[in-house]
């Protein structure tokens, strides 16, 4: 154990072996893309295909999460509280699903990918403008992106069943599917025009 002495002061240094590893770097131990050996009977091609298809889904999860809390932030207007607090509901819910769909890639033995560089370049939704938009425009948004996510968890769905993978098959019909159905319902819902106030009569 060694003393320093600072001023008037004495420092007792702690014993090596109670000392942090600071400043470590390494090599990669495995790049995305290549699949490790898992005892879960299911073959190396099958899990590669689907992790692929898994990772950009991640992509674009990720994406519409930052939607609904860049649109949670951002909403103005007669809606403002009620959307404020809807999108922010659905952020967490689509943070719910970035967890187990990222984690599903490491199941299967790939890499998942969630860095914001890897969301820029992955994903197939369209980025928003950084500043706000009215609040329709908002709502359209959410829907594509919706609808992307939609269609690609259908086709993973398919793909799954196809080579074996029940898992990720039913992670896209009970959670995925499930999730994003019921907020395309409540998000929809904003975008129909029915009067607030007086029903239009067809008579008058
Ligand atoms: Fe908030």
């Amino acid at each position: 154990m060694t003393t320093e002495t600072k001023g008037t002061q004495q420092v007792q240094q702690a014993s090596p072996e109670a000392e942090l590893h600071l400043h470590q770097r390494g090599h990669i131990i495995q790049q995305p893309g290549t699949i490790r050996n898992l005892p879960i009977a299911l073959d190396s091609a099958a899990r590669l295909a689907n992790s692929k298809s898994l990772n950009l889904l991640l992509a674009d999860t990720i994406q519409l999460y930052h939607m609904y809390k860049k649109h949670h932030w951002q909403v103005a207007g007669h809606t403002f509280y009620q959307l404020h607090l809807l999108f922010d509901k659905h952020a967490e819910e689509q943070e719910a699903l970035i967890d187990l769909i990222a984690e599903r890639v490491q199941q299967l033995g790939d890499i998942a990918l969630g860095m914001p560089s890897d969301v820029v370049k992955n994903t197939r939704v369209e980025n928003p403008p950084q500043g706000a938009e009215e609040v329709p425009v908002m709502v359209d948004r959410l829907l594509e992106a919706h609808e992307i996510i939609i269609k690609a968890a259908r086709e993973l769905a398919n793909q799954a069943e196809e080579n074996g993978d029940y898992r990720t098959n039913d992670m896209m019909a009970s959670e995925v599917l499930r999730a994003n159905e019921m907020q395309v319902w409540f998000v929809g819902e904003h975008v129909v025009a029915t009067p607030a106030v007086e029903a239009h009569n067809p008579n008058s």
